[in-house]
């Protein structure tokens, strides 16, 4: 079965056209290289809205059955930075330890790591995880979680995600027949 991999980009700058935005491609670019199930993704970029970040979450989840949602940006204290509390509206539960792992791994690499909101929810059959706008933030902040990403899809009833081994090694405490 193939999965799919919603990106929603959140930028007021990046959706009117001021700047090209680098961080959703920045997320396709590293999961192409370590998926290697079969895989579509579903792309868009739009501002910092509330009620139209939860519109497009629940339109990814709802209708297009995304597996799995990445978000990049808005996950900051700047007035405009709404993400997590849309990414909570939507969510029927959601999973801390997504935003808790993440911020300390990414205190490696810059002190202002804890500026982060960043966190991660279900939506029916959706894994939905927020990632900072940076692009150099994308990897910092999957390479941690990744591991976890494709067991917690298994529990929600989503499609198998493989990896290759070699690059990024998935853990699933329980292995499950592939259908
Ligand atoms: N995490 C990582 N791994 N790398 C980064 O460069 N930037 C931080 C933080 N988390 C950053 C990071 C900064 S400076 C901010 S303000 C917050 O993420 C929020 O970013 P956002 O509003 O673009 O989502």
């Amino acid at each position: 079965m193939k999965i799919k991999i919603g990106i929603l980009t959140l930028s007021d700058r990046a959706s009117d056209g001021t700047y090209e935005d680098l961080s959703g491609p920045a997320i396709k670019e590293v999961l192409d290289g370590w998926i290697t199930s079969e895989r579509e993704y579903v792309y868009e970029v739009i501002p910092d809205e509330f009620e139209l970040i939860k519109e497009r979450l629940i339109n990814m989840s709802d209708n297009l059955k995304c597996d799995l949602i990445l978000t990049t940006g808005g996950t900051g204290p700047a007035l405009r930075d709404v993400t997590p509390e849309a990414t909570e509206a939507v969510c029927e539960k959601m999973m801390p330890g997504f935003g808790e792992l993440m911020r300390t791994a990414s205190l490696k690499y810059v002190p202002t790591a804890i500026l982060s909101r960043q966190t991660a929810g279900i939506r029916k059959n959706s894994l939905i995880v927020n990632l900072p706008g940076n692009p150099k933030a994308i990897r910092e902040c999957l390479e941690p979680i990744f591991p976890a990403i494709p067991y917690c899809i298994d529990l929600i009833e989503g499609g198998y995600i493989q990896t290759d081994e070699n690059i990024m090694k998935v853990f699933r405490p329980k292995q499950k027949k592939i259908s």
